[in-house]
């Protein structure tokens, strides 16, 4: 049975069944918590809650869509029906909708705004009043580091990332003072399926999802208000700060927003991606 300093917490894991969600799902069982996996698709969370009951600890699978207010304020309810608590919440289900500005439509701006943004909020406000309740708690958003470097034809994902992370920035200060706590992490690439449809340029920073998992669990333990990864990406950010045009330069220099040939397409996940002619 794991040991770790986790140990029979509640942690509520959205977009668990791919990528950062998955691997965080598994790396907070390692620390000892139990674990509610949400997403829509059902067969991935089923296998994903059989490795974390192959670690000793239970797994409550969850098909949920997030963009429904409805669904995700009866996950909370069953959850607080079944464990009584939640001590963890990870808000990590997301979609990367990438548009160049001159191709904008508001459709691709809506569906980005329904899931990185409105189904975040949905998430942290009907699991806030719990942990206010108990005033105990931490709730970790999964944001990227488009928030503070923004790449061409990444417009509809960075506004909707953006407001989200703004508003996880202002709650953290309401909570000053309070047991509850928040942490915004902030990666750049991880090679997961949402940027299996990009060709990056050589080179290119790209961490594993596990590594942002264990990061997690690390900012969780030392309550981190903010986490940019990896390292260099950080750099960039200090750069940007006191010369964005020279950040500019080097964005355009290592055509850090890749390439994207193909209009509309699906990605394994099934969710439409608009997009338009980004790059050559
Ligand atoms: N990969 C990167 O380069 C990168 C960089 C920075 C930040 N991020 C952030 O990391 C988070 C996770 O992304 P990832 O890289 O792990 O991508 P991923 O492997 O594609 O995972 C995305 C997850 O979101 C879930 N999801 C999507 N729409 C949903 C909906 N309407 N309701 C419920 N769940 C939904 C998906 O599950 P279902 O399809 O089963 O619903 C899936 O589990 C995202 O928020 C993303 O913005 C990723």
């Amino acid at each position: 049975m794991p040991q770790g300093f986790l140990r029979d917490k509640i942690a509520v894991v959205t977009g668990a069944s791919s990528g950062i969600g998955r691997a965080t799902a598994l790396e907070l069982a390692k620390a000892g918590a139990h674990l509610v996996i949400a997403s829509r698709r059902k067969m991935l969370l089923e296998e994903l809650a059989s490795e974390i009951e192959e670690l000793g600890r239970d797994a409550l699978v969850e098909v949920v869509d997030i963009t429904e207010r409805e669904q995700v304020e009866r996950l909370i309810s069953k959850v607080i029906s079944h464990y009584g608590q939640i001590d963890i919440l990870i808000v990590c289900a997301g979609v990367y909708y990438r548009s160049l500005v001159e191709n904008l439509s508001l459709d691709i701006v809506d569906r980005s705004l329904a899931i990185n943004f409105y189904g975040g909020l949905f998430t942290i406000l009907a699991v806030l009043p719990h942990m206010r309740a108990r005033n105990t708690g931490h709730i970790v958003l999964v944001s990227t580091m488009d928030t503070k470097l923004g790449l061409p034809g990444d417009g509809p994902y960075a506004i909707a990332k953006s407001a989200l992370s703004s508003f996880v920035d202002v709650l953290r200060q309401e909570l000053h003072e309070t047991g509850v706590h928040t942490t915004i992490i902030l990666p750049g690439r991880v090679d997961t399926a949402f940027i299996e449809d990009l060709k990056l340029p050589r080179g290119s920073m790209i961490i594993s999802p596990q590594v942002v998992a264990r990061t997690i669990v690390r900012s969780i333990k030392r309550r981190k208000a903010i986490v940019i990864l990896p390292f260099l990406a950080n750099v960039l950010y200090i750069i940007k700060v006191f010369s964005p045009r020279l950040a500019d330069w080097i964005i355009r220099l290592l055509h850090m927003q890749g390439w994207e040939k193909e209009e509309v397409r699906s990605n394994s996940s099934g969710n439409s991606l608009v997009k338009e002619q980004i790059g050559d």
